[in-house]
């Protein structure tokens, strides 16, 4: 098993290109089940997860090229509607499949995803928002069946919750579905704006796109015919590498960025002394020797986002002043405190909030990651680290930053992938 090794102390300087974002390619690439043309998606990251779900659908039948960040997809010739288990408990997202291929071939079944290491993840949404689209959901064996021979009819689906993927699952079911679908209480993450853009761009009526009320148009169970999707860029990515720059104190600019997308991590980062210049798709972030404790809390978007709670915590570790940070939307997203503990970091529990408190100092040591964005956050405290950090298990990492050591080594950090 790789693990990755970071000596500590080294300012970080230059620029890099941040990657096309995960969470939008995972949702594109399974509403190109919607079709069956074929449809070229370009500005892939290279990460295992995107890989993940392409070979899922090379399971189902279709015809997948894929070569660095581009994939030409044809699902013409799926001949499968089931999602297998060995692909689904690789990754939760798989379940992004399930209202597609409900919506297209009046019919699926999805393995359940089952938990994992941030939480229960229930897909309960899911399935009552396909349920009143007239589905019949069984479950049985660790599979979702869903039936609705004569398609999908639309209807107003009101969340209870606010949903990223309960969301993409709506939408897509919604653009095959027979009548207007109303989404009450959606989530208005780029993302989601990204998959409402492709399907208005093959034709779907949608209104209120990036609003917590979307109206879908559907065809009445009538493939799509999509444009080339360009995946746009991965704001998560872009805010780990502002928090390299925070911890570090130092000055990096990344490119291909979309600023309006990362606006809470600046603001934190501004915050905390941090300053920053923006130009176009760029910014280049300045550090400081005084970083100011924060206080924080995850919401949904444009709110402080859940998937940057962690990396924003192992630089409040360097602030000069106690940290406060709240997360509201897993219940169990904090195993990297333990790890951070480990590596000298001074953090306290409770519930859902934990605090920060200052230490002069961060100390080398083994730790393993639990997580995608728990995993970063330990390479990040591993960039100030005294002397030297082995950070195990980094298939977590490999699930969703594309080359991160090598970025890293780009700007000047000592990085490097080793074997077990
Ligand atoms: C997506 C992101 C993930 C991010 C999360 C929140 C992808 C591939 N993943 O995950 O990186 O951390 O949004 O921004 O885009 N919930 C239910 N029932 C359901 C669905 C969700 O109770 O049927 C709960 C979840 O347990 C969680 C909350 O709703 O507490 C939000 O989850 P959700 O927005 O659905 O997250 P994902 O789409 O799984």
């Amino acid at each position: 098993m790789d693990y990755l090794q970071i000596t500590g102390g080294a300012k970080l300087s230059g620029s890099i290109k941040i990657s096309g974002a995960k969470n939008s390619a995972l949702p594109i690439i399974a509403a190109t089940i919607l079709s069956d043309k074929p449809v070229k998606l370009t500005n892939l990251p290279n990460v295992v997860d995107i890989r993940t779900l392409l070979k899922l659908l090379d399971i189902l039948g279709s015809r997948v090229e894929h070569k660095d960040t581009v994939a030409n997809i044809n699902n013409g010739t799926m001949n499968s509607t089931k999602a297998v288990y060995e692909i689904v408990s690789q990754m939760r997202a798989s379940i992004l499949v399930l209202g597609p291929l409900l919506a297209r071939f009046g019919e699926c079944e999805v393995s359940l995803p089952g938990g994992c290491a941030i939480g229960q993840r229930p897909i309960d949404l899911h399935l009552k928002a396909m349920e009143a689209m007239g589905a019949t959901i069984e479950i049985k064996g660790g599979y979702v069946r869903a039936e609705a021979p004569n398609g999908l009819q639309g209807a107003k689906i009101v969340f209870d919750k606010i949903t990223v993927g309960g969301t993409e699952n709506t939408l897509m079911a919604a653009a095959l579905a027979h009548g207007t679908t109303t989404i009450v209480n959606a989530a208005k993450e780029p993302e989601i704006v990204q998959l409402c853009e492709m399907l208005a761009d093959a034709g779907v009526k949608i209104d209120g796109i990036g609003t917590s009320e979307i109206v879908v148009e559907g065809t009445g169970q009538k493939p799509l015919t999509f444009k080339d999707v360009e995946i746009i860029p991965d704001r998560i990515e872009a805010g780990t590498y502002l928090c390299a720059a925070a911890i570090t104190n130092s000055t990096i600019t990344l490119e291909k960025v979309n600023p309006a997308h990362i606006e809470a991590s600046i603001d934190k980062l501004e915050a905390m002394g941090c300053s920053f210049e923006i130009e176009g798709e760029k910014i280049t972030i300045s550090g400081t020797s005084r970083l100011k404790p924060i206080s924080l809390v995850t919401t949904e978007y444009p709110g402080f986002p859940t998937d940057m709670q962690a990396q924003f915590m192992a630089v409040a570790t360097m602030a000069i002043g106690e940290s406060v940070i709240e997360e509201r939307l897993f219940e169990n997203r904090f195993m990297h405190v333990s790890e951070l503990n480990r590596l000298g970091a001074d953090i306290w529990l409770k519930g859902s909030v934990a605090a920060v408190k200052p230490v002069a100092q961060l100390y080398g040591a083994d730790v393993m990651a639990t997580d995608l964005r728990a995993s970063s956050a330990l390479v990040l405290a591993g960039l100030v680290a005294k002397g030297v950090t082995n950070v195990h298990r980094i298939y977590h990492l490999d699930r969703g930053y594309d080359n991160l050591e090598g970025k890293l080594s780009a700007l000047g950090a000592k990085i490097k992938r080793l074997s077990e």
